[in-house]
């Protein structure tokens, strides 16, 4: 090609990379940042971890103001939430719901430079598990919170959604176009549709593959990922390839069938966790995340709605202080584990790296572990009490049957337990003393993909120093029951 044209298809190149670059912004994946656990990484490491990763929205599941002034003028855009909780008191006034706008909200946007764009009013408020708590007060809540929104003059820039479970929807045949809106809530959900549409908010949907397979065993394990056509859902024509597009259409059916068919959808969740099941590991949780990251950077879309989907993934990093009544798994969502290192590695299509990039300068306690005595005996009446007890009170999710320490021997077992519980409570002398039984080792106890973790720095003990007097020994003997014991360890 001659000097002229070169010069002419080398700015259209500028340009279309110019475009592309634009594309990619717009449709910048988001993260859900949960803040459960035991040891939070200080909020700017994390604020920084998620710039360095190339995300650019997060969503709350509060509005703790030391997340948020982290996130001042970091360019970040950020859903905060609200927790079921308070719903009630929410509902039950307008002041309650403008006190919560202003303290939350205005004085982050206006001073702060914080860039808020949505409230999350509840979350998963009508799960079936809930036994109907929150379906009185749910849509007066995000009534109230709307009218706290306008009067605050936000609304443009804020809109305000309810996450809700696709269980909220039903269909009789499993095809996502016989879906509609779960028939005890239906008029409800109605009620809720009309009120985000008149308002400009988008319908939150949380989507969750692994938990369809987790209820159902003879559920079809391929069809919950991208990168198989083995099973796929023929809807009248329409082919399925996967669950979350299957789900998310039979959204798409069921507002087309009420009237709300342009209505935009936005995945609050979407996600696998690496432990606590067989069906949970950094394999399955690389495949199924890494499928629906090409998926959604290629702005793929489902088949009812091609084109750039709006999603937050669930979650970036472990938290060890969550409820595990749901399943051992739900400490293990994380992109990240709880010091912020990536678990595998995940293309997110940002165009600085190709896989994740771990938090920075994380501070860790010191390189010792709490493991069983060589002298102890298995035998030992206080062996049962004792891991019965470090395992109530901090984390043993990775043992068990199809999980990262399942193959531990006995001693490995509880070792195991003992060092959650001393690590937890920040590597103090006295979480090391379970009667004649632990000890305190250099000795690195992991083995294979089965970490024996060490600490990381608590923010209070950086800030003042660790002089041991926050912390609580441990209480020997019968302080709980043995059924946690029975759970864990009768063969
Ligand atoms: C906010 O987060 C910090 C750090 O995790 C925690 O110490 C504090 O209790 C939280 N505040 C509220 C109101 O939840
Ligand atoms: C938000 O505002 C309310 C006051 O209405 C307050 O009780 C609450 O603790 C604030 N913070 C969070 C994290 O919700
Ligand atoms: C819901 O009802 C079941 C059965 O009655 C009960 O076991 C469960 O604790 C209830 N859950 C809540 C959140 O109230
Ligand atoms: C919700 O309201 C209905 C009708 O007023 C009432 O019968 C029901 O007990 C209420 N449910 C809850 C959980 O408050
Ligand atoms: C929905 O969107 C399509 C495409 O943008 C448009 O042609 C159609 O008129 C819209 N329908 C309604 C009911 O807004
Ligand atoms: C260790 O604990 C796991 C999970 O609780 C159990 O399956 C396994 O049998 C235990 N191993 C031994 C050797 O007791
Ligand atoms: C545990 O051992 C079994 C049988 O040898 C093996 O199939 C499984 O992969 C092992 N699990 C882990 C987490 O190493
Ligand atoms: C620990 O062992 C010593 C001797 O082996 C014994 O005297 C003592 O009672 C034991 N302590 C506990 C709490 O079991």
């Amino acid at each position: 090609m001659g000097f002229f044209k070169f010069i002419a298809f080398s700015r259209l190149c500028v340009a279309l990379l110019f475009l592309a670059e634009l594309v990619t912004s717009v449709g910048g994946i988001g993260v859900n940042w949960g803040t459960q656990t035991t040891h939070p990484l200080p909020p700017a490491t994390v604020v920084r971890m998620l710039k360095d990763n190339g995300f650019q929205k997060v969503k709350f599941f509060d509005a703790n103001s030391s997340y948020l002034s982290a996130l001042s003028k970091s360019g970040l855009q950020v859903m905060l939430g609200i927790p079921n909780d308070m719903l009630s008191s929410l509902a039950s006034n307008v002041e309650a719901a403008e006190n919560w706008v202003a303290q939350n909200l205005s004085t982050y946007v206006s001073s702060n430079g914080v860039d808020i764009r949505y409230i999350a009013v509840g979350n998963e408020p009508f799960l079936s598990t809930y036994n109907g708590t929150y379906l009185n007060t749910t849509l007066p809540a995000l009534q109230n919170v709307q009218a706290a929104v306008v009067k605050a003059g936000l609304s443009t820039q804020v809109k305000v959604t309810i996450p809700l479970n696709a269980d909220v929807l039903e269909s009789s045949t499993n095809l996502p176009s016989d879906g509609d809106f779960r028939s005890d809530i239906r008029d409800l959900m109605l009620e809720i549709v009309k009120f985000l549409s008149d308002n400009g908010a988008p319908f939150t949907i949380n989507i969750y593959p692994f938990i369809s397979l987790y209820n159902d065993p003879s559920f079809p394990v391929e069809f919950a990922f991208f990168d198989s056509s083995s099973s796929p859902l023929n809807d009248k024509g329409t082919i399925y390839t996967n669950v979350l597009d299957a789900n998310h259409d039979m959204l798409v059916w069921a507002l087309q069938k009420n009237g709300y068919g342009n209505m935009s959808i936005t995945v609050g969740e979407i996600g696998w966790p690496t432990d606590g099941d067989k069906n949970a590991n950094a394999k399955s949780a690389q495949r199924f995340n890494q499928g629906f990251m090409t998926q959604y950077s290629a702005g793929k879309g489902t088949p009812l709605r091609p084109g750039q989907m709006d999603a937050y993934l669930f979650s970036l990093i472990d938290e060890d202080a969550k409820s595990i009544q749901p399943g051992n798994f739900e400490r293990h969502w994380g992109l990240f584990s709880f010091d912020g290192q990536p678990k595998y590695q995940l293309n997110l299509g940002s165009t600085s790296s190709n896989g994740l990039v771990a938090a920075r300068d994380v501070k860790y306690l010191a390189k010792k572990w709490c493991v069983m005595s060589q002298s102890a005996s298995l035998q030992d009446s206080q062996v049962a009490p004792s891991v019965s007890y470090a395992c109530a009170n901090a984390d043993c999710t990775s043992l068990g049957y199809g999980n990262s320490c399942s193959n531990l021997t006995a001693q490995g077992n509880i070792s195991y337990a003992f060092n959650s519980y001393y690590q937890q409570h920040d590597q103090l002398d006295t979480a090391c003393q379970f009667p004649n039984l632990s000890v305190i080792t250099d000795n690195d106890p992991s083995v294979g993909d089965c970490k024996f973790i060490i600490m990381i720095q608590s923010q209070s003990m950086s800030l003042v120093g660790s002089d041991g007097s926050r912390g609580r020994g441990i209480v020997p003997a019968i302080l709980v029951s043995s059924l946690l014991y029975m759970i864990l360890w009768m063969p």
